[in-house]
């Protein structure tokens, strides 16, 4: 018996040599592994032989099949990759050449703070929304107490758009801030109002280090009874921790915007110097980052919002010039001439 085992194993791994394709070696695992095969037969009958025999017979039957099994999973694995090679030949694939470096985009670090801020207004409770950048005179000025020939619009050198209606005006232009959107919130819902504004707008004036006739800025408005600027204030310092650091103090000072009253600057305290005076404050100590005040009664009665039930306060921030101070950028042209060795950067 032990001499069948012996042939069984030549025979087999003889024939295996020959085969070089898929169903022959299934015919051939067939028979010699399968339930028929002899070695099964041998290995089944292992119980009927007299047990002086039982162990050698045993111990070499199962050496035997070991080593068929093995044999048969080297060649389907060889056969596997004959037939890979075969078909990417056939299509001109060359596996073997190194694979394209993928590029690894990045976000613009104006997207990059933008989210930032929404984020940290949006745990506050703010809602996100956006809204249209060629604007309607109406919205970017008139209903936010800033009149037709008046000289606040002198603080916003607007694009108009070149398009007169039938009274020879041209009531449209580029939105010159992000406070247009103030009106349109307001028109369509009613208070409580908890809203930040991300988007860009344009200003008609000459680039320089901190001007660029584009930008971004961020909006916020919240309307509400017994809102106060105590309410402003909080929110605000709130803010300007998350984003310059827990250690921050701010400052709030008078300052004019048509639609709000009282209106405030906001500044912080300068995180390089700690208020001591440096470049990036001005020998000041201080850093302005935002207009803001309490939304004036015109524009709430504007809108039909009863200004002796609701208060709310509006503020409005650069979002570069928040990119600037934060990563120490010092002219805001960098933002938008697309080199690319600057974006990696960030
Ligand atoms: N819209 C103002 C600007 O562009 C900023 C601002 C927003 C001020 C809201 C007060 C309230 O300068």
């Amino acid at each position: 018996m032990l001499k069948q085992l012996d042939e069984i194993k030549s025979k087999a791994i003889d024939e295996l040599s020959g085969i070089s394709d898929i169903k022959a070696l299934e015919d051939w695992r067939v028979r010699y592994l399968g339930k028929k095969s002899t070695l099964t037969q041998v290995l089944r009958g292992l119980a009927t032989l007299p047990a002086e025999q039982r162990k050698g017979v045993g111990v070499s039957a199962n050496e035997v099949k070991v080593l068929l099994e093995a044999a048969l999973a080297r060649k389907r694995k060889e056969l596997k990759e004959e037939e890979l090679a075969r078909v990417l030949e056939r299509r001109g694939i060359d596996v073997t050449l190194p694979g394209r470096p993928i590029p690894l985009g990045r976000l613009h670090i104006t997207t990059q703070i933008l989210q930032e801020i929404c984020a940290t207004f949006a745990a506050m409770g703010f809602q996100v929304v956006e809204g249209p950048e060629v604007e309607w005179d109406y919205y970017n000025f008139e209903a936010l107490n800033i009149p037709r020939d008046h000289p606040a619009r002198d603080m916003w050198s607007t694009f108009w758009i070149d398009y007169q209606n039938e009274r020879g005006e041209r009531p449209m232009l580029l939105r010159t801030h992000t406070s247009p959107m103030q009106i349109r919130v307001m028109e369509k819902t009613r208070p409580p109002v908890r809203v930040v504004v991300p988007g860009k707008c344009y200003r008609y004036e000459a680039t320089d280090a901190t001007h660029e006739t584009m930008l971004h800025q961020v909006e916020g408005l919240a309307v509400d009874e017994n809102i106060t600027l105590a309410d402003l204030k909080g929110t605000l310092y709130e803010f300007a921790r998350r984003l310059f650091g827990a250690e921050r103090r701010v400052r709030f000072r008078c300052d004019y915007f048509p639609f709000v009253e009282p209106g405030v600057e906001m500044a912080i305290d300068c995180f390089v110097c700690g208020g001591a005076g440096c470049r990036l404050c001005g020998n000041t100590g201080w850093i302005e980052i935002m207009g803001a005040g309490m939304v004036h009664p015109d524009v709430l009665r504007r809108v039909d919002y009863d200004p002796d039930v609701y208060t709310g306060f509006a503020f409005g921030m650069g979002v570069e010039r928040i990119a600037m101070l934060r990563h120490g950028i010092e002219d805001i042209r960098f933002f938008y001439s697309n080199d690319l060795r600057f974006l990696r950067q960030f």
